[in-house]
C-alpha cells in the first residue's frame, strides 16, 4: 500500500452561502495527510449540467442532501478505500463508474465534486505542496485575470434586471493585487452612486449591488460612471464583462426581456448585444444566447468578428465534447469551467484541455451558491487557465477566493506573473 492510499472518506452536511444544505468531504490518506472539498451550487444552471442529488420534500425547501451524504459515507467511501489519491484520473474514473449514469444522478454531482476536490487536496498535502503547485509544477506561476461583479441581476437578484452579471476586468493592471485594488475602488464608487441616487438596496446573491435600474442600459451607464468616478479610463484600465445568462429568459429562439416587457428573436438579441458592444467598453460576454441556440451563438460570434471574448457557460457546461463541437461550429471563443457542472476535477481539466486544443480561452468559475472552499483558485493557477470569476467584491465566500489568490501571488514572488488582459480572447483587450 502506498503512502497516498486512501484510508478513510468522511462526508458531512454543512451550509452554503445562501443558507442551503451542501456537502463537505474529508479524505484521510495512510500517510496522515488530510484533504477537504466542499460542493457549491448554481441557481441559473444549464440543463445539460450534471445533477446535484437533493432530497426534495418540505425540509429546507427540498434542498437537503441526506441521500448524497449517505452516498459519500457508504458507496463512495467503500469504492475509494485503498485507492491511490495521487492518481486523480483513476479516482475520478472510479467515481464515474460507480455513479453509472450520464447525469450523475445516482451519486449526485454534489457528492462527487466534494470528494474529487478532497482527494486532490489530500494528495497535494501528502507531498507538502499547495494544490496549485501539485497540479502544475514549477510552471504554474501565472495569476489569472479576475472578472469581478459590480451589479448582480437575473436569477441572482429576483430578475430585477434581465442581465445576470455586470462585471469589470482590469486589462491594464500589472498584478492580481493591483486588479483587486482597482476593482475595490470601482465597487465602492458604484455603491456611493447608488446611495446618492436613492437606489442603494443591499446586494444580490454574489455580493454585487442590487440592480435597482429602470433598464439594462441604465445599469451599463452606471457601471461606466462608476469606473470613471473611481478614476480609471473605461475600456483602457478597467473594462466591462457581462454574463447575459440568456438561457434564463430565452428558449426556442425567443427571448423575453422582462424589464421592457417585450419579446425578441435570436437576431434581435444579436442586434441588441452588438449595439451594446458599440456603445460601451465591453470586452467579454458570457451566454449571449440561450443554451439551445447554437445557431445564434455562431451568428453572434461571426457578427463580433473576433472583437470580444464570447464565453459559453450553460451552453458548454464544462464539457470537452461540447467545446469541440462549438469550436467546429464557430460558436464562441472561451469556456467557463465549473467543476460541479461535471462532477470531477478530471472532467473539468478535460474541458480545459479541449478548449486549449481548439484555441479557446478559459475562465475558472465559482457558483452563485458558494462556500469558503478556495480550491478553484488553485485550479486556475495550477492549470494555467488565465481567468477567474467568483462573484463580487463582498461577502466572505467571495473574498476567501480573492484573498487566496493574493496569498499565492505573494508565495510565487518574483517567479510569479499575472495573466492580465492578454488572457482575454478577442482583439478588444
Ligand atoms: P450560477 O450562476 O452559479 O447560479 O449557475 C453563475 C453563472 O451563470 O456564471
Ligand atoms: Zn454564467
Amino acid at each position: 500500500m502506498t503512502d497516498t492510499a486512501i484510508a478513510f472518506v468522511h462526508g458531512r452536511r454543512v451550509w452554503d452561502s445562501r443558507g442551503r444544505p451542501t456537502l463537505e468531504a474529508d479524505v484521510l490518506l495512510e500517510c496522515g495527510a488530510v484533504g477537504r472539498g466542499m460542493a457549491p451550487a448554481g441557481a441559473s444552471t444549464g440543463s445539460a449540467e450534471a445533477l446535484d442529488l437533493r432530497d426534495g420534500g418540505a425540509a429546507f425547501g427540498g434542498y437537503d442532501v441526506t441521500d448524497a451524504l449517505e452516498q459519500v459515507n457508504t458507496a463512495i467511501a467503500a469504492a475509494l478505500a485503498g485507492r491511490d489519491a495521487a492518481d486523480q484520473e483513476a479516482i475520478d474514473a472510479a467515481l464515474i463508474a460507480l455513479d453509472g449514469t450520464p447525469d450523475r444522478s445516482r451519486l449526485g454531482a454534489n457528492a462527487m465534486t466534494a470528494v474529487s476536490i478532497a482527494v486532490a487536496q489530500a494528495a497535494a498535502g501528502a507531498v507538502g505542496e499547495p494544490l496549485f503547485r501539485y497540479l502544475g509544477g514549477p510552471e504554474a506561476a501565472t495569476l489569472p485575470l479576475p472578472q469581478i461583479q459590480i451589479f448582480g441581476g437575473g436569477a441572482h437578484a429576483g430578475r430585477r434586471v434581465d442581465i445576470q452579471d455586470f462585471l469589470v476586468v482590469c486589462p491594464a493592471a500589472t498584478s492580481f493585487a493591483e486588479a483587486l485594488d482597482w476593482t475595490a475602488e470601482v465597487y465602492r464608487a458604484a455603491g456611493a452612486m447608488m446611495r446618492e441616487t436613492g437606489r442603494l438596496a443591499g446586494v444580490a446573491d454574489e455580493g454585487g449591488w442590487w440592480p435597482d435600474f429602470p433598464t439594462n442600459e441604465a445599469a451599463l451607464e452606471a457601471l461606466v460612471g462608476a469606473i470613471a468616478r473611481a478614476g480609471f479610463t473605461p475600456g483602457k484600465q478597467v473594462a466591462i464583462a457581462l454574463d447575459i445568462a440568456a438561457s434564463d429568459f430565452g428558449r426556442g429562439g425567443h427571448y423575453r426581456l422582462g424589464l421592457e416587457n417585450r419579446e425578441i428573436d435570436s437576431d434581435g438579441m444579436i442586434r441588441l448585444l452588438a449595439g451594446w458592444v458599440d456603445a460601451y467598453p465591453i470586452v467579454s460576454i458570457e451566454d449571449p444566447l440561450a443554451e439551445d441556440d447554437a445557431a445564434g451563438f455562431a451568428a453572434f460570434t461571426a457578427a463580433m468578428d473576433g472583437r470580444i471574448q464570447i464565453v459559453g457557460d450553460d451552453f458548454l457546461v464544462t464539457d470537452a465534447a461540447r467545446v469541440r463541437e462549438a469550436a467546429a461550429a464557430g460558436a464562441g471563443n472561451c469556456v467557463l469551467l465549473k467543476p460541479n457542472q461535471r462532477g470531477t476535477l478530471s472532467e473539468t481539466l478535460a474541458a480545459w484541455r479541449a478548449a486549449r486544443a481548439v484555441g479557446f480561452a478559459g475562465i475558472v468559475s465559482a457558483r452563485s451558491g458558494e462556500t469558503e472552499d478556495t480550491t478553484i483558485v488553485h485550479l486556475a493557477v495550477g492549470w494555467g487557465v488565465g481567468q477567474l470569476k467568483v462573484g463580487s467584491f463582498a461577502r466572505g465566500e467571495r473574498m476567501a477566493k480573492w484573498n487566496e489568490a493574493l496569498r499565492i501571488e505573494e508565495a510565487l514572488g518574483a517567479r510569479g506573473g499575472f495573466a492580465g488582459g492578454a488572457a482575454l480572447a478577442g482583439r478588444r483587450r
